[in-house]
């Protein structure tokens, strides 16, 4: 089951595979906006995770938080909802064929560490979030900042209807650095693509952009089928909080699902 679903709690969520069964991937939650938002303050505001991302703001604030899971809980509602109508109510497989539509968001975007999960239904329990990943519209970094290329491209990509195979996605991701290098967002990205982004967005394209010196991000998507694209030297701006200037991006490019 791709989309697995705590009966209790009423909330849909992905599983990561062995030997992360630990792992899951949530929506945001409107009851957790405390707990979430602290969280994300003291995962963004770690100098390993902060300084290698490029939009996020540092110093990472606790309303910074609350906004962020405001808006994300407003975002993910409504398909929460008819998540949750589908896998209460599960269909026989033809009706479900003819009925599914094509979603424009990815609602799975919390990666939370599961502590305790319920002895009897193997549903999760207690959990704590551990970090973040987003497929969204693709932001077109290859084109200039501020370049009139650069609007261009995103406005003709954000006009595509829900399910069209020319939209052109992009991921953005971190972990809390007590978890790196365990192989968690490796299969946090192959989850997401296999379980959520192909079947039910239909995604074909996908492109990331990393700092050139974020070697385990790129290590990530390599491990993935992303296929390293060109370099863009003293390409991005970095904010004054993080020391200013720009830095180098390597563009990498999916190269389709492959079955791993
Ligand atoms: C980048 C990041 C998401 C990687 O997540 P992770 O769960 O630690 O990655 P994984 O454990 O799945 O690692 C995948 C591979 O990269 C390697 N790797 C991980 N971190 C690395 C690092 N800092 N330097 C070199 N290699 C690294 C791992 O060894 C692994 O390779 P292997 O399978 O050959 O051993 C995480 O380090 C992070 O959140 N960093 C800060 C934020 C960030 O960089 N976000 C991405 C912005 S583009």
């Amino acid at each position: 089951m791709a989309v697995h679903y705590n009966s209790e709690t009423q909330e849909p969520y992905l599983r990561l595979p062995e030997p992360h069964t630990n792992i899951i991937i949530t929506a945001h939650r409107p009851h957790s906006l405390h707990e979430t938002s602290s969280a994300l303050a003291r995962i963004l505001n770690d100098p390993d995770v902060a300084f290698r991302l490029q939009r996020t703001p540092y110093p990472y604030s606790k309303s910074d938080g609350e906004e962020w899971v405001k808006a994300n809980c407003k975002d993910q509602e409504d398909i929460l909802s008819i998540l949750r109508k589908e896998l209460e109510e599960p269909q026989n497989p033809g009706d479900l064929h003819q009925k599914r539509q094509f979603f424009d968001i990815c609602p799975f975007t919390c990666i939370r560490e599961v502590l305790e999960n319920n002895p009897e239904t193997g549903e999760p329990l207690e959990d704590i979030l551990i970090g973040d990943i987003r497929l969204a519209r693709s932001t077109f970094d290859e084109y200039p900042e501020g370049s009139e290329e650069r609007a261009q491209a995103q406005k003709e990509n954000d006009g595509l209807l829900a399910g069209d195979e020319k939209i052109e996605w992009s991921f953005g991701d971190f972990l809390a650095s007590s978890h790196h290098g365990r192989g968690i967002m490796t299969l946090a990205v192959r989850t997401v693509i296999h379980d959520w982004a192909v079947p039910r967005m239909n995604v074909r394209r996908l492109k990331i952009w990393a700092f050139e010196d974020n070697q385990g991000s790129q290590k990530v998507f390599e491990k993935n089928n992303f296929i390293r694209g060109g370099t863009f030297k003293d390409w991005a701006s970095v904010s004054e909080s993080r020391g200013g200037g720009k830095k180098s991006i390597v563009l990498m490019e999916w190269a389709g699902v492959d079955h791993k």
